[in-house]
């Protein structure tokens, strides 16, 4: 990254502004863009750089603050946190005379447009979010929102669960002003996904700008505001931002967590776990991709459960502990058991699977997670019927054919190839696979007293008159 900052001493013009950035944004757009009047409450590391690259992007800036000593360092151009360019940055944009900080949230309401709020939400105890300052927040500038005569918009950037915009804030903000968020004032999510350390130049070259929200004024007003920065944009339901946010960081700790497991079993069997993982990342069709990363089915099949066993039995040899690792397969029944209770809860008793092997395009049955489930509803005295295509019992030769033998001995006695008269006959639908058979059969048999469980995430999922239930969504 490099930062162009100018040495400014007194208001420079917002051109000169706009030449401060660090490398990746559009720069004629970022000429183009509108200078507006923006509020940012918490200069806590998101506010403070927030406030700053705004500035610097040629906005007119009042950071809002409880703490007096934050505040005082702004006054005096410094950050009130370290971070690689913020000093130089705030020192050029409070000299510049674009930023003003205040403690008072009438005056920053009366004076800006927007408002982007960054206050913290520390966990609790339980780990619980404390969500005292942003709901005091919204109160106080809800209580300033009526004497306004244009529109108001606020953006949440601070982390939240999903649903505490919608439950939480907006009723705050609607209590304390007596209006309505979209008809009287415009409210959305916007995660904020930089990392201390690097924060402007994340700022710069986030690797998406999303944001959630049903007002089209908020996300126009977004988008000019960070439709320049080289990445999508992308607009979307609240909760989905907000569970964004908890899935990035979720996925960002195991990825961490996968390193240091393989690191340790690495070390305890002699092998250096760097050239291992410089293997595992240039492997970009499998590894580092989106692949395995869509919600569907447990997994299953010879290779994953197998090699996976083998590696905890030799970490565990090693008297090397890997829980994260040794939490997968425990996921992984969980998954199927939540299936089965789906099932159970609806009372039907007539059950047709349709898929049985690990996945499509493969006969192979050793440790699908189908034939798992398959076990549960015999157990449960379920009637079964299974259509597979792929699986011809008859056929089924070696491991595969002991596994499935093991398993459920009478199996051919359950597998059907007519798809129709099974789509027809089942009370409730266990859908595998996505097949054209299947999607026709699905379609011109299925009654609306009949429930479909969706477990392949079907590409048209109301393409039917079942009521529809996916495993996971
Ligand atoms: N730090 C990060 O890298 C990062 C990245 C992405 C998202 N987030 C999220 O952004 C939010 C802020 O994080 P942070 O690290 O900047 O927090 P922080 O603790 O550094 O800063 C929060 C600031 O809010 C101020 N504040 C508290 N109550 C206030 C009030 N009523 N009015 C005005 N200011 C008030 C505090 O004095 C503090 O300066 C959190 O929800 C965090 O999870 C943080």
């Amino acid at each position: 990254m490099s930062l162009q900052i100018d040495a400014l001493g007194t208001n420079p013009s917002l051109r000169d502004r706009r030449s401060w950035r660090s490398e990746g944004a559009d720069a004629e757009f970022v000429a183009a863009i509108e200078p507006r009047r923006i509020s940012v409450f918490g200069l806590g590391y998101v506010g403070a750089v927030s406030l700053a690259c705004l500035a610097r992007d040629g906005h007119e800036m009042i950071g809002v603050d409880i703490d007096s000593g934050k505040l005082d360092l702004l006054r005096k151009g410094q950050a009130p946190i370290v971070e690689t360019g913020i000093q130089e940055l705030m020192r050029a944009v409070v000299r510049g005379g674009s930023v003003t900080v205040t403690d008072s949230v009438r005056d920053a309401i009366d004076s800006t447009d927007v408002s982007f709020v960054c206050v913290g939400t520390p966990a609790k105890q339980n780990g619980s979010q404390d969500l005292t300052a942003i709901t005091r927040i919204a109160e106080q500038i809800g209580a300033q929102l009526p004497a306004k005569s244009s529109r108001h918009l606020i953006v949440i950037r601070s982390t939240v669960k999903p649903g505490t915009v919608q439950e939480v804030i907006r009723p705050a903000l609607e209590a304390s002003s007596g209006l309505q968020a979209g008809r009287d004032f415009s409210l959305c999510f916007q995660p904020e996904f930089l990392r201390e350390g690097t924060s402007i130049n994340d700022y710069d070259n986030p690797p998406l700008t999303v944001v959630g929200t049903d007002d089209d004024y908020a996300a126009d007003l977004l988008r000019s505001l960070f439709g320049h920065l080289p990445c999508e944009f992308i607009r979307t339901s609240i909760r989905t931002a907000e569970m964004l946010k908890y899935a990035c960081n979720a996925f960002h700790a195991m990825k961490v967590t996968f390193a240091n497991e393989i690191g340790r079993v690495s070390q305890a069997s002699g092998v250096d776990p760097h050239e291992v993982m410089k293997l595992l990342c240039m492997d970009r069709q499998l590894n580092i991709s989106s692949a395995y990363l869509r919600p569907g089915f447990a997994f299953g099949g010879s290779c994953l459960p197998k090699d996976l066993k083998a590696l905890l039995y030799l970490a565990k040899n090693a008297d090397v502990d890997l829980p994260m690792l040794s939490g997968i397969l425990p996921s992984n029944a969980t998954h199927i058991e939540h299936a089965v209770e789906q099932v159970l809860a609806s009372r039907h008793r007539s059950i047709g699977m349709l898929g049985l092997s690990f996945k499509a395009g493969t006969d192979d049955l050793r440790e699908s997670p189908l034939v798992l489930m398959a076990e549960r509803f015999i157990g449960k005295g379920l009637q079964l019927r299974i259509y597979d295509p792929e699986v011809n019992v008859a056929r089924l030769i070696g491991a595969n054919r002991r596994f499935i033998e093991e398993s459920i001995p009478h199996i051919a006695s359950l597998m059907t190839d007519d798809v129709a008269d099974m789509v027809r006959e089942a009370q409730v639908l266990i859908v595998a696979m996505r097949s054209p058979e299947v999607l026709a059969a699905l379609r011109a048999h299925t009654r609306p007293d009949q429930l479909l469980i969706d477990i392949v995430a079907l590409p048209a999922p109301h393409a039917h008159r079942a009521r529809y239930q996916g495993v996971c969504w």
